[in-house]
């Protein structure tokens, strides 16, 4: 019995952690049927209206008015559909809404603001008891270029599952990311107590947009720093600065143009620290990049162009695996994710 109130307040909890991570609505949809049994009860619908709705039309400041109307819509037309009793306030709240984006600022729509929740699986005793993690982030929704840096990608999803996932890898040792975008990867350094994190980015707008995210998420320039670091201009002295001990990056391999480059800047991070070659007893670092391969010529064209210079490139995705810490992300397919692990071959 005890089990059971576990799983369904486990259940509500993935539920609202979709809403505020602003899953799309088929997803969200079939989330809130799961949660009780496939239909959408009066009990899901209340749930969704005063846990998920009204919290975030009183709570935040960031509230977002278009997603939280869509969602609306689709319940009721969802419930309707399967001719289930739909409760009276999702209406009276999706006609209020409705006349408030009245208000709502045109070319606002393309910024989003949303919570990634990291749930540690139910039950579960993990060797690092770390708690869960609410990411706040705010991104676009434009994945076309100019905006790509400022769009959250699923490989920032899965890097950051696998730091959370093995935090010894990372916990009191300076993290070097390349291609930070949102900033995503960062917080989830920050959380499993990296004792520095650089994030880097060669577009000016997603460095805005990160110093942003990492002030909603209260963390100072102390702990992670940000750094513009365009690939094609970086030099050896700037990046053995920081003295990392490891290197991270997320859907960096893409363009063809940029590869020589990133592989260049991969070299130099993966052979020097703090500006000298490793002595003989010191670790080298690694690097670990997660991709999702949408190109297989450029990718391949990555790893033939790495393998010249003298980089080792293993794929350590099945070996580790990180646990599912988005059970209630239905949009993201971790299994399009690979994980790769680089170190300089000297
Ligand atoms: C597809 S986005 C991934 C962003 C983030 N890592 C994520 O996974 O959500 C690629 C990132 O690499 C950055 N980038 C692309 N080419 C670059 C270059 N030549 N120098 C530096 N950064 C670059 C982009 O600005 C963007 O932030």
């Amino acid at each position: 019995m005890a089990l059971l109130q576990d799983t369904k307040s486990h259940n509500f909890l993935c539920l609202k952690a979709a809403f505020l991570a602003l899953e799309p609505a088929n997803c969200f949809i079939s989330l809130a049927r799961q949660t009780c049994g496939g239909s959408l009860s009066e009990e899901v619908q209340n749930f969704i209206l005063e846990l998920c709705v009204e919290n975030s039309v009183h709570s935040d400041i960031l509230f977002n008015s278009t997603y939280v109307k869509n969602i609306l819509k689709k319940v009721i037309v969802a419930a309707e559909s399967t001719c289930e009793v739909v409760v009276e306030g999702l209406y009276e709240r999706f006609a209020k809404i409705s006349a408030l984006q009245e208000y709502v600022m045109r070319g606002e729509e393309n910024k989003i603001f949303k919570k990634i929740s990291f749930l540690f699986p139910f039950g579960t005793s993990h060797q690092s008891c770390l708690t869960n993690l609410v990411v706040s982030l705010h991104c676009s929704l434009n994945l076309l270029e100019g905006d790509t840096g400022c769009a959250l990608w699923p490989s920032s999803l899965f890097l950051s599952e696998f730091i959370l996932s093995y935090p010894k890898l990372f916990s009191e040792k300076v993290c070097f990311e390349v291609g930070s975008g949102v900033g995503l990867v960062g917080v989830a350094l920050a959380h499993v107590g990296a004792s520095k994190v650089i994030l880097t980015d060669g577009d000016r707008s997603s460095l805005g947009n990160m110093q942003h995210n990492l002030e909603l998420n209260h963390l100072t320039s102390d702990k992670v720093h940000i750094q513009y670091l365009p690939w094609e201009y970086a030099t050896e002295i700037e990046l053995s600065k920081y003295k990392h001990d490891c290197v991270l990056g997320a859907d960096i391999i893409y363009d063809p143009k940029c590869v020589p480059h990133l592989i260049r800047v991969l070299c130099m991070l993966l052979k020097s620290k703090g500006g000298f070659m490793f002595a003989e007893e010191t670790e080298a670092s690694v690097a670990y990049i997660a991709t999702v391969i949408r190109n297989k010529e450029t990718f391949n064209y990555f790893i033939g162009a790495a393998e010249e210079a003298h980089l080792s490139i293993v794929d350590v995705t099945e070996n580790q695996q990180p646990l599912n810490l988005l059970p209630y992300m239905l949009s993201y397919d971790r299994a399009s994710v690979r994980l790769c692990k680089i170190s300089y071959l000297f």
